[in-house]
């Protein structure tokens, strides 16, 4: 692979032992995906805080450090970490002590992630702890090379930023941040970004809902390419493509799609296949939007619902408002549990603007910086949960072992509000 001078001193050691392991990292990364170079980035997004057996055990044997150089440097001798050399952030991780006595989830995670927040901040690395850091003051430019984790953060950079990101690991982030470089292959090269694939909507997705319940049929359909996706379709918000990103990415592995008009490099559809020949459509229509509809709802069976869970993606301000406007003046049911996901950094203005508060005279909680797919845990003794997130609804059944109601949001507010299920597919 082709290094600059620059690159080659990194890698000799002249800026210190992490960044001359980073180098090598991303050469052999790099060698083994067949880029042919290095690319320059300043927006890198991973995960170094996240509490495991693993990082908990190196922890123990060299502090932060160790876990570091093993885990994100994949190199087993005891260096110094320095300050990172790019600008960096912290992806979501485990949750705070805000779900004390909400569950099970042990306390040596929360101090152990404590612990790790105070040594990566120290390092430069922005603690923003969420999924969705472009709601929170991470926003790349169109074209500029990034290096995100998590599918449906990239998914979103890519398609919706316009900005260029593979699907990253917490090894070639935690390079990144200390080299300001990633290898130039995959979405970052712009040949690689045109569409492959092309899905007509036939019926209407202009909700919540049907942007979650179109992005996880175009997802099944179309796996791990690039789908263009026309027809029936509403001006998205951006929580609509948020979840529908979300969704190609979990039926799927889709980490970029194109929408004409909504795409910055897909001003129209011709442009999205960059003037090559476009395919044949895959038609999505009222049986396609039921199927999906039963194969996210395909874990539940007993109406008395346990657990409410929303915000996965985290969610908006929007959202939150919506959610409060919802509970205004009324309670959940007895032995219901609501948790709601949303960044820290949207929290404080959550707080200021009296949604949590109303949130939490109903009985539910605003929670922030993970979730229960990603710290595995839930409310004590729960079996049945409802969610308005295909994601959750795909991944949740089978990591807690737990029944999933798929719904709109009206439908698991009620469910939060009587304990029971009463969701029902309505007309596109
Ligand atoms: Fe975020 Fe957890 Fe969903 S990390 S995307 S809320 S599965």
């Amino acid at each position: 692979m082709y290094l600059t001078d620059e690159e080659k001193s990194m890698h000799a050691g002249d800026e210190g032992d992490a960044v001359a392991a980073a180098m090598d990292l991303l050469i052999r990364y790099g060698e083994a995906l067949g880029a042919e170079r290095l690319c320059e980035t300043r927006n890198v997004a991973g995960t170094m805080t996240q509490p495991s057996p693993a990082k908990a055990k190196l922890f123990a044997e060299g502090g932060w450090a160790k876990s570091y150089a093993v885990i994100n440097l994949d190199c087993d001798d005891d260096i110094e970490i320095p300050r990172m050399k790019v600008p960096m952030c912290q992806l979501q991780h485990g949750f705070t002590g805000e779900v004390k006595g909400l569950s099970p989830y042990p306390l040596k995670n929360i101090e152990l992630q404590d612990d790790a927040e105070a040594f990566f901040s120290d390092r430069g690395v922005n603690v923003l702890a969420t999924c969705t850091p472009y709601q929170v003051g991470n926003l790349p430019v169109r074209g500029e090379h990034c290096a995100w984790m998590e599918s449906s953060a990239v998914v979103y950079c890519n398609s919706v930023l316009g900005a260029r990101t593979n699907c990253e690991g917490g090894a070639s982030t935690g390079a990144a941040g200390l080299t300001g470089k990633i290898p130039y292959w995959g979405n970052h090269l712009p040949e690689n970004r045109y569409a492959t694939r092309l899905v007509r909507a036939e019926t209407p997705v202009a909700s919540m809902q049907d942007w979650g319940l179109f992005g996880y049929f175009v997802g099944e359909a179309v796996q791990e390419e690039r789908p263009a996706v026309t027809g029936r379709l509403g001006q998205p918000i951006l929580d609509e493509l948020k979840h529908f990103g979300a969704a190609t990415a979990t039926s799927g592995g889709v980490e970029m799609y194109h929408i004409p008009g909504i795409t910055p490099e897909a001003p129209t559809l011709e442009a999205a296949f960059g003037g090559h020949r476009m395919p044949e459509a895959i038609t999505y229509g009222a049986a396609e939007r039921r199927a999906a509809y039963e194969a996210l709802n395909s874990q539940g069976t007993s109406e008395d619902v346990d657990f409410i869970l929303l915000g996965c993606p985290h969610a908006s301000l929007t959202q939150l408002s919506d959610i409060a406007r919802m509970l205004e003046g009324k309670r959940l049911h007895d032995g219901s549990e609501l948790w709601i996901m949303t960044p820290r950094a949207l929290r404080s203005v959550a707080d200021r603007n009296g949604y949590t508060a109303v949130i939490e005279a109903a009985g539910g909680h605003l929670l922030t910086d993970s979730c229960p797919a990603m710290s595995r845990t839930a409310p004590e003794g729960t079996r049945v949960f409802a969610t308005d997130s295909a994601k959750q609804a795909h991944y949740l059944p089978a990591i807690l072992g737990i029944e999933a109601w798929f719904g709109t949001l009206e439908e698991c507010i009620q469910a939060a509000v009587t304990g029971r299920w009463r969701g029902e597919l309505a007309a596109a």
